[in-house]
């Protein structure tokens, strides 16, 4: 069986980390790097917390690319207030002693993708500075990777403005030029992170693997979580917003799709950041990614608690 490429480009960010140790785990996929941007923390403390869950997942040796610090216009916008300072919700993660790669993720996804033609798949769970950056700086690249699957945006509301999603939010014109680069897309905005959530009893059953990785997933799941998505967005679990991501990479036939224009609001009053779907093709906009709507919740479920088995 041939594995699937990923390269994963994250903000960890408790979901981001979750997503990170699925893909790890995965006997079908070979994760070939990873980068960091300024996202949910600000980027030191998101390529530390790669580097970290990395090796807490058993690749000291995995490459870890420092990626943008600020987005490509306006001010950093960071998500403490659900993430921790920390990133990590404050559960403790022992400290690696690897180091970032001197090479930037820009960079070092062009020279994969390069190396690996149509092969490469880009699990985007951040910002999309780096991409935008990577895919503005070399005109090949997105003819050069097979897929860019990313955790953004949502069709009808927002969780960090009334009209836009974090992600969107941190960086519209990064995740702009990525859906006008002409690369192959798939989307998971909020309409389908929404139905990815670990419940308590699925938490409970994380936790009773009892591996220090399970342990560590359930506690970020759990922390006060559990009841701020109920309260912020009416959700009876755990939103895995980037394992929803990761999994669609891993396993598309969970999730359903359709194929659309889609565009990043990069001005407005109210609506900066916001995703922009011809989802009913009422322009007749040419499509330029598959947006995803639904999953199989269960089937979904049952993937994130096999994968974590395997630690
Ligand atoms: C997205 O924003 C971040 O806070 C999460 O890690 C996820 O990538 C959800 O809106
Ligand atoms: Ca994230």
């Amino acid at each position: 069986m041939d594995k699937k490429l990923l390269f994963l480009d994250c903000d960890p960010g408790v979901d981001d980390a979750v997503a990170i140790l699925l893909a790890l785990a995965s006997p079908e996929a070979e994760v070939v790097g990873v980068s960091a941007v300024g996202g949910n923390v600000p980027l030191e403390r998101t390529l530390r917390n790669a580097l970290d869950i990395v090796a807490f997942a058993g690749r000291p040796d995995l490459p870890v690319y420092p990626g943008a610090k600020m987005p490509m216009t306006g001010a950093l916008i960071t998500a403490e207030d659900f993430h921790g300072t920390d990133g990590l919700g404050g559960v403790p993660i022992p400290q690696s002693t690897a180091q970032p790669q001197a090479e930037m993720a820009w960079d070092a996804i062009h020279r994969l993708a390069k190396a690996n033609p149509g092969l490469l798949t880009v699990v985007a769970t951040g910002p999309l500075t780096n991409l935008g950056i990577a895919l503005t700086k070399w005109p090949d690249l997105a003819g050069l990777l097979k897929e860019i699957v990313i955790m953004g945006g949502a069709s009808a509301y927002g969780n960090t403005t009334p009209a836009a999603e974090f992600n969107f939010l941190a960086d519209p014109e990064g995740a702009e030029a990525v859906f006008q680069s002409g690369a192959s897309i798939t989307v998971l905005p909020l309409d389908v992170t929404h139905k990815c959530y670990v419940n308590c009893e699925e938490i409970a059953q994380l936790r009773s693997q009892a591996t220090p990785q399970a342990n560590f997933a359930a506690e970020m799941m759990d922390g006060g979580r559990v009841e701020q998505c109920e309260q912020w967005f009416g959700v009876s679990g755990s939103i895995m917003h980037d394992p929803a991501a990761a999994l669609y990479a891993l396993h598309p036939q969970l999730f359903t799709a359709k194929t659309c224009w889609v565009g990043v609001e990069t001005g407005g009053v109210h609506s900066r950041g916001k995703m922009v779907t011809d989802a009913f093709t009422d322009a007749s906009l040419t499509a330029n990614c598959r947006l995803c709507y639904d999953v199989d919740r269960a089937g979904f479920v049952s993937a994130l608690l096999s994968l974590m088995e395997r630690y």
